[in-house]
């Protein structure tokens, strides 16, 4: 067959490639999930087309694309592992993906999407409905519950990128970054209710150079919390609440623990939060520590501790001898914060009577309690220097 009209050739190209589920437009391979029998009804497990569209994206050694269209697909626990013999994954989601109802199914496991030693995987659009609240009744009864799976795990992964995706009522964790390297987070939206349990937005931990941009986190936990091993983390443009705030930590519950350093913390929104920045951790020995934190350009609205570190954790004050921290928190600066405290302690400097506290620097600080300049600062083993206006009167 000799072609000679462009048009004609493109339609020809076109016909195959939707035969096939290849789209050969500037070489990349196109792995539309409804191929492999994925139904976008919401009702039958479409797992397995999920994970062959993986398997040939990850098979291919060239960049490709896995592309959900719209609809609800029902997804059980899915794992998705590397090595790739390429380096361009990506997947593009129109439609939701959408945990079984009943909570059991994927409750006992650590995730429910997992991504496990991938390179160059990014997820663009769609959302992820872990359909969480029957879990959360179910612990709120107190009876025997599954622990729920985290919505979204990168395990040991490198040059990740998150963008435009939204995640709703996780069982417990929305989004994890575990051990991964290159990690960039944006336009990423997370929404569970206020009282949802242990429904933190993204966690970080044993990772480095990570940045989470541009987002709005609505939870019953931790808007972001930071684990031990972060590194060169880069938070800017949040909005966060309900929930608990951003926090490092908690920290030090392990004796051997690598610390957390350099993290910037920028143009944040907090509004009815239980804590606004905050850095915690467990009152026990540990080789943790905490370096070179900026917080900056950050509003409070009514958030109940807005400024706190608090180095005397210990839930049921078991394992905790001399309720002493290990952690050294040193060089950590608070740089315009301003807005309201919804209690009248604004700034709490809880820290280790054997590790206090060094280097904290507080500029241009202005947080008011009931519009009065009622607030209230407290000071323990902590050592520091301000400049500017600084309100509540700061007890460095
Ligand atoms: C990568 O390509 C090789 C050779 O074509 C193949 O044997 C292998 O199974 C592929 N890897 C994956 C993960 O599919
Ligand atoms: C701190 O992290 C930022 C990214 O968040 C990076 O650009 C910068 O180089 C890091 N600084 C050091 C001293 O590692
Ligand atoms: C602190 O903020 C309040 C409310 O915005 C404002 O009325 C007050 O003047 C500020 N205090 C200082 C010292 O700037």
């Amino acid at each position: 067959m000799k072609i000679n009209n462009p048009l004609s050739s493109f339609f020809l190209i076109l016909f195959f490639s939707i035969l096939f589920d290849l789209c050969i437009a500037n070489d990349v391979m196109l792995h539309n999930v409804v191929n492999f029998g994925a139904k976008p009804n919401g009702k039958i497990d479409s797992s397995n087309a999920f994970l062959t569209a993986w398997d040939l994206a990850c098979g291919s050694t060239k960049p490709s694309t896995i592309y959900v269209p719209r609809g609800n697909f029902l997804v059980k626990q899915v794992h998705f592992r590397g090595k790739c013999n390429n380096s361009e994954i990506i997947f593009r989601i129109d439609g939701t993906l959408v945990a079984p109802f009943d909570y059991n199914v994927i409750g006992n496991e650590k995730n429910w999407i997992f991504f496990q030693g991938v390179d160059g995987v990014s997820i663009v659009g769609g959302s992820l409905d872990g359909q969480g609240s029957g879990l959360w009744t179910c612990k709120a009864s107190e009876k025997n519950c599954p622990s729920g799976a985290t919505t979204l795990g990168f395990s040991n992964s490198n040059n990740v990128a998150i963008t435009g995706l939204t995640s709703l009522n996780s069982q417990m964790f929305h989004i994890v970054i575990n051990g991964c390297k290159n990690v960039k987070l944006q336009d990423v939206k997370v929404y569970a209710p206020g009282k949802s349990p242990n429904t933190d937005g993204i966690h970080v931990q044993l990772s480095s150079d990570i940045s989470i941009l541009d987002s709005i986190i609505s939870t019953g936990d931790d808007c972001v919390s930071i684990g031990p091993g972060t590194s060169n983390l880069w938070i800017q443009n949040i909005a966060c609440g309900p929930g608990h705030g951003i926090s490092i930590g908690s920290l030090g519950k392990d004796f051997e623990e690598a610390g957390v350093r350099n993290v910037t913390v920028r143009s944040v929104i907090f509004k009815d939060t239980q804590n606004g920045v905050r850095i915690k951790t467990w009152g026990r020995p540990s080789t943790g520590f905490v370096n070179n934190v900026l917080f900056q350009h950050v509003t409070m609205i009514d958030v109940e501790n807005p400024i706190v570190i608090d180095q005397n954790y210990c839930p049921n004050n078991k394992n905790c001898p001399g309720q002493v921290s290990g952690v050294k928190v040193s060089d950590v600066t608070y740089q315009d914060i301003h807005g309201s405290s919804a209690t009248r302690v604004a700034m709490k400097f809880d820290c280790s009577k054997r590790n206090p506290c060094r280097g904290i620097k507080l500029e241009d600080v202005n947080i008011t309690y009931k519009n009065e300049p009622a607030a209230q600062a407290s000071c323990a083993n902590v050592a520091g220097t301000t400049t500017g206006i600084i309100q509540p009167t700061s007890c460095l």
